[in-house]
């Protein structure tokens, strides 16, 4: 299996994103950083660790980034992830975290597993641009990065323009687009489009392990968000689709594209595609049946799946 180092803020569908990459014969989670977005890097790093413990696993989990670069965190996203990041549903706690920050054990995992490492970013990409800045050969010393985030020609999330990852650090998503990365971007432009329901919550709360069932408690709480904003109870899978595409499950319509990050002002955080400039994958249709094989992934997962 692949080694992949996964940045998260996590978050409920940070949560699925974790789960599904757990589940996955064909990747192996070597470390988990964690980031501020949803809500801190210290309770998103707790939030992993509770996981990983519900899941049976024991991946490394490094606190990474508190405050984006040149700001502040801005604190999380209560109303759509709960108080605590996941739906305010309660997990026992887990192991501790590493000594190590986010962004040295991402440095340490490319010295160690060269190009064969990939990285998954479902946060802000302040851990990633802080690695950039302690060594800037990154990009070429390491395989395909994955990024959720961004909405270049769809509209944004957090703002009408702007999509809640890049928005919560745009100067760090300037530095990590631009960085020469071999870099695969999911985008709201997709990610909108590939949905669970109700129904899906309640197949993870059959499933009845305390993973599962916690899930099932979150996607009901997800879904209560996207149900007072969009009138249909439904939430995008935004951070597990781009976990499965990052895997290889699912096929993928990409469009190369160069991409500036709007810096300040109302369209702070908002991803432009511009004529030149280091490009990106930029994915904007995904194969139908991406919610079946993300639903069968996440049920599949637990202490005798995966590692
Ligand atoms: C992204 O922002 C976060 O709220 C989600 O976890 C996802 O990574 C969607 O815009
Ligand atoms: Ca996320």
């Amino acid at each position: 299996p692949a080694p992949v180092y996964l940045d998260c803020d996590t978050g409920i569908d940070d949560a699925l994103a974790l789960t599904y990459l757990l589940h996955s014969s064909k990747v192996r989670l070597v470390g988990i950083g964690t980031v501020s977005g949803n809500t801190s890097s210290q309770e998103a790093a707790a939030n992993t660790q509770s996981l990983l413990r519900a899941h049976g696993s024991s991946v490394p989990v490094a606190v990474g980034c508190r405050d984006p670069l040149g700001g502040s965190y801005r604190g999380g996203a209560p109303h759509v992830h709960g108080t605590n990041g996941i739906g305010d549903v309660s997990l026992p706690a887990g192991d501790d975290v590493t000594s190590e920050g986010a962004p040295e054990m991402l440095l340490r995992l490319a010295r160690e597993h060269g190009t064969d490492l990939d990285i998954v970013a479902i946060g802000p990409l302040t851990n990633l641009a802080h690695a950039l800045s302690l060594d800037p050969t990154l990009p070429r010393r390491v395989g395909t990065l994955t990024i959720m985030g961004g909405a270049v020609w769809a509209p944004g999330n957090i703002t009408g323009s702007a999509e809640a990852n890049l928005f919560n650090d745009a100067e760090a998503a300037r530095q990590v687009l631009a960085a020469g990365f071999t870099t695969v971007l999911v985008p709201l432009d997709v990610t909108v489009a590939h949905c669970f329901d109700d129904g899906d919550a309640e197949a993870f709360t059959r499933a009845g392990t305390s993973l599962h069932v916690a899930l099932g408690a979150m996607l009901h709480r997800y879904i209560d968000f996207y149900e007072s904003v969009d009138h249909v109870r439904r939430a995008p899978l935004h951070d597990p689709l781009a976990a499965a595409i990052a895997v290889g499950d699912i096929e993928t319509v990409t469009r190369e594209t160069a991409l500036a990050v709007t810096l300040d002002g109302p369209e702070q955080g908002r991803t432009v595609a511009v004529a030149d400039g280091p490009t990106v994958q930029v994915v904007v249709g995904a194969g139908q049946d991406t919610a079946d094989i993300i639903r069968g992934g996440i049920l599949a997962a637990g202490p005798s799946a995966g590692r």
